[in-house]
């Protein structure tokens, strides 16, 4: 059983998170592809997805690749992640939005199981002009909602190992049992 993991990131954040959730899929083996590395593969027994939040939704790449491959993924089991600050914090209500967005993109295709993991924001890491996107997101935010305080924001790696691979054992766990394997 042959499955392939295709993952967007601007940071390594959904990268790392993709090798602790592979890692856990003992059934069969698990490829690692960036989206934007060119090769394409469909042909797999099942799909893992995994994408970032940026500016209020998953990454643009992300979005175009799955418009482009849903045909193919449609009758193939897929699991989707994706990565977030917000996961991390009070707000992670939030990112049941994120999720939605990503299944309304994949639709008719329907993810078998989906995650949202918290991810990291470490600013020193940032462009200039993601940090001053970011900076003008939270001052929109903070405009808008008395409870946030964009000041009181701790800026770090909220990454969650033992999280993210109970994805990988849930996955593993799904696919035991559907192809009756033990
Ligand atoms: C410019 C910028 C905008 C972001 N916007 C959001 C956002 O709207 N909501 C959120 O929860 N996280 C947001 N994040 C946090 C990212 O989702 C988080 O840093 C994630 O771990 C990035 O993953 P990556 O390193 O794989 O790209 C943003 C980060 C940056 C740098």
């Amino acid at each position: 059983m042959r499955g392939i993991l295709y993952y967007d990131t601007k940071y390594g954040t959904t990268e790392k998170i993709s090798r602790w959730i592979s890692a856990e899929v003992s059934v069969g083996k698990v490829e690692m592809r960036n989206i934007y590395d060119g090769i394409i593969d469909m042909d797999c027994d099942f799909y893992i997805l995994g994408c970032p939040i940026y500016i209020g939704k998953p990454r643009t790449g992300m979005y175009q690749f799955i418009a482009e491959h849903k045909a193919h993924m449609k009758h193939t089991p897929i699991f989707l992640f994706i990565v977030s600050w917000a996961q991390s914090t009070q707000y992670h209500q939030e990112c049941n939005r994120f999720l939605d967005l990503m299944e309304y993109y994949l639709k008719p295709a329907e993810p078998v199981l989906s995650v949202s993991l918290p991810g990291s924001l470490v600013l020193d890491n940032l462009t200039g002009r993601d940090y001053n996107a970011l900076t003008r997101l939270l001052g929109r935010i903070d405009k808008l909602s008395d409870e946030f305080q964009a000041k009181e924001i701790e800026f770090v790696d909220n990454t969650d190992e033992k999280e993210s691979r109970e994805f990988g054992k849930a996955i593993n766990n799904w696919l035991q049992h559907s192809y009756h394997m033990f």
